[in-house]
């Protein structure tokens, strides 16, 4: 899985624990990103519905989502990654853009994307190998990128992973099944039908995803676009359509509101921290606005190890602390009674210690700003 910003990954075993605790058999996953609190609803046997508006994640969702490991043909991926992996590099837009314009690859890996992007988009449009190759080359282009896991930036002196070779593998394919929607949230909302439980991850300050991973966009739409600034981005991260509204202080409160009153769920998990626009307490709010049971987990992101530090009560009472400088998770729980309890009761089970670095934790100092 790829660094990605808000990327909810130490938050997974707890989210699995949330769905098995509703006895959810089918699940949304409203701001999917990397799909890998989708991943985790199929492992727990839900059909999930993956939204997001990115083209990468819809990518992923096709790939972790929409098909089953049990049934995939890994042969047949296999067969079309060795392929991939024997070609040679050929100069193209990705070298001129992002290795020469910018630093975010090495000049060797950056004509390897450009072989094996078009030669995917020659040999496999319109299957469903796409997704899968695609899926596999970002992986790949990850790994040996020259960024602390945002595109606004790339580091002045190359990481020492962009030394390695670019090495496409097969994807590791998730168990159960779902679908991809790649759509407004809250377009979403009107359209799909009710679920057991609904996950909502929105964006929640001003980091927007559509120039924090304008890289991984450009290569799905292999459109070449025009870039501009000392990040090379697209030309289009200026337009209004690629800015959502989750993303603007004035907009955000108000379109999450929406989302959380609209979704068509018996239990919607809201997820937020504290350097949101908008507080627990005002995202509490909009949950009892659906009526039933809420509730709020907390989780000390710096020493999360998957379970619980607070519980927050109907009347605001709270367990729990967490440490000092770190940042806090919460998840809201809003729906039937009985299911919100059951979920509280599981989700403070011990889980799975998991301290990887995530996006932006490294000293930006370190990093040449676009
Ligand atoms: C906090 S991230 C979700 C991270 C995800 N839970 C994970 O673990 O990878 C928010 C996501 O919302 C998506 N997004 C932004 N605006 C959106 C909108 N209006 N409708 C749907 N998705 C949107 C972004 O592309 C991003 O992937």
């Amino acid at each position: 899985m790829i660094k990605y910003l808000g990327s909810k990954r130490t938050l997974v075993p707890v989210l699995g624990r949330l769905a098995r605790a509703a006895e959810a058999g089918t699940a949304l996953d409203l701001f999917t990103g990397t799909t890998r609190v989708a991943q985790e609803f199929c492992r727990q046997g839900a059909y999930v519905t993956a939204v997001d508006t990115a083209a990468y994640a819809d990518v992923f969702a096709r790939t972790y989502v929409e098909l089953d490991a049990a049934t995939v043909d890994v042969t047949a991926v296999r067969a079309a990654i060795d392929e991939l992996n024997a070609l040679p590099g050929t100069d193209g837009y990705v070298t001129e853009t992002f290795c020469h314009r910018s630093r975010y690859f090495q000049p060797h890996n950056g004509r390897r994307i450009d072989a094996i992007r078009d030669a995917i988009e020659r040999r496999w449009a319109g299957t469903w190998l796409w997704p899968v190759l695609l899926t596999s080359l970002l992986e790949a282009a990850d790994a040996v990128d020259s960024t602390v896991g945002l595109q606004m930036a790339y580091l002045k002196k190359w990481s020492p992973r962009s030394y390695n070779g670019l090495r496409l593998a097969v994807p590791a394919f998730t168990p159960g099944t779902g679908r991809a929607v790649r759509t407004d949230a809250q377009r979403a909302v009107d359209e799909l039908d009710r679920v057991d439980l609904a996950y909502l991850d929105s964006p929640y300050n001003q980091h927007r995803y559509y120039t924090n991973y304008h890289v991984w966009e450009t290569l799905v739409r292999w459109d070449a676009p025009e870039v501009y600034g000392v990040a090379c981005k697209r030309v289009d991260c200026r337009d209004a359509a690629t800015k959502s509204p989750f993303n603007s202080r004035r907009t955000m409160p108000a379109a999450l509101a929406s989302v959380v009153e609209g979704v068509r769920a018996d239990v919607v998990a809201v997820s937020i921290n504290d350097e949101s626009f908008v507080s627990r307490a005002e995202v509490e709010e909009m949950c009892r606005a659906r009526g039933g049971a809420v509730e709020v987990l907390a989780f000390d992101s710096r020493r999360y190890v998957g379970s619980v530090i607070g519980v927050y009560d109907g009347k605001g009472r709270k367990v729990g602390s967490p440490g000092a400088r770190s940042t806090t998770e919460f998840i809201l729980l809003a729906g039937d009674p009985d299911r919100v309890a059951a979920m509280v009761e599981l989700a403070a089970d011990p889980g799975t210690v998991d301290p990887g670095v995530e996006p932006g934790t490294v000293d930006p100092d370190t990093a040449a700003v676009g």
